[in-house]
């Protein structure tokens, strides 16, 4: 297509722009749940890294998951979020979303966010462009082609500041945080794209006590509106104490309260082993 054909396509009265096209396909959770993990099977090289991993997680829920090194946590992360394909299995975002069929972008825009241990904000710059920049990052958001906030953009980047305890630090230079402060920037560059179903990978490694706990309010305040995963050792899940999760040898182990957990026959004599 030519320049002035496609100018003129773009220019046709019956033209929705793709940016103001809405992207969200409605997630249909009539049954609660909003992530369906079934029969989950994923070998490397003949070593089962998930083997027939069932997983449930309803709208609004904080679920912890726990287990030992390599029980296949991440991995589980990896194929809900399309980075990694699995063998055989299904996998839905309420109940007729198949995230199988779709890749990692696609599955980003559906509102499915991923924070990785590491944090990974933009240190030469503030704390506000950053959140910022990842509004103008996400690809729906009509602000991509304008150059300035409107007054919706600043409120929402409020609205965040807010939630993730960095009002005071708006003009701070990222590379200037301290490392809590970082996961927590990073956390709330992924709520700007309003996510429905937030994934995060051992968020308070490398933290002081003090922000540990702040991680943990914060993380229990964005559940409800939005649903939360959260990878992570004993310790800090007891501070959440929400459902958990125990994964071992790429299949549940174990499901329930802290309590129950922690009173787990088969989670005492493979995971907890002499310390529960
Ligand atoms: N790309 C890969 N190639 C080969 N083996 C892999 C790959 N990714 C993961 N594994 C293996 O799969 C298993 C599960 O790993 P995974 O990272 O999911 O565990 P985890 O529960 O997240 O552990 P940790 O608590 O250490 O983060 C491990 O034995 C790991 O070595
Ligand atoms: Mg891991």
């Amino acid at each position: 297509m030519s320049i002035l054909d496609s100018t003129r396509d773009a220019m046709r009265r019956d033209q929705v722009w793709s940016f103001l096209q809405e992207h969200e396909q409605k997630v249909d959770i009539s049954h609660q749940v909003l992530l369906y993990v079934e029969g989950l099977n994923l070998s490397f090289d003949g070593f089962k890294a998930l083997n027939d991993l069932n997983l449930y997680i309803n709208d609004g829920e904080l679920r912890c998951l726990i287990g030992a090194n390599g029980a296949g946590k991440t991995t589980l992360m990896d194929v809900i979020t399309g980075k990694t394909q699995c063998d055989s299995g299904s996998v839905y975002f309420g109940q007729s979303i198949n995230l199988l069929d779709k890749d990692e972008a696609e599955i980003a825009q559906l509102g499915i966010g991923r924070k990785f241990q590491k944090p990974t904000v933009f240190e030469a710059h503030t704390v506000m462009d950053n959140l910022e920049l990842s509004l103008k990052s996400n690809k729906s958001v009509l602000p991509t082609l304008l150059a300035v906030l409107n007054g919706e953009e600043y409120d929402r980047i409020d609205e965040v500041l807010e939630t993730i305890g960095l009002k005071g630090e708006r003009m701070m230079l990222a590379g200037s945080l301290s490392h809590g402060q970082k996961q927590w920037l990073e956390i709330g560059m992924l709520l700007m794209a309003n996510p429905r179903l937030l994934l995060v990978d051992e968020p308070v490694a490398g933290m002081t006590v003090q922000e540990g706990e702040r991680t943990a309010e914060l993380l229990t305040s964005l559940a409800g509106e939005r649903t939360v995963v959260v990878e992570h050792d004993m310790e800090f899940v007891r501070s959440i104490a929400q459902t958990v999760t125990v994964l071992h040898q790429g299949s549940v182990l174990a499901e329930g309260s802290m309590d129950e957990i922690q009173n787990n026959q088969d989670v005492i004599e493979v995971y907890l082993g002499e310390a529960p």
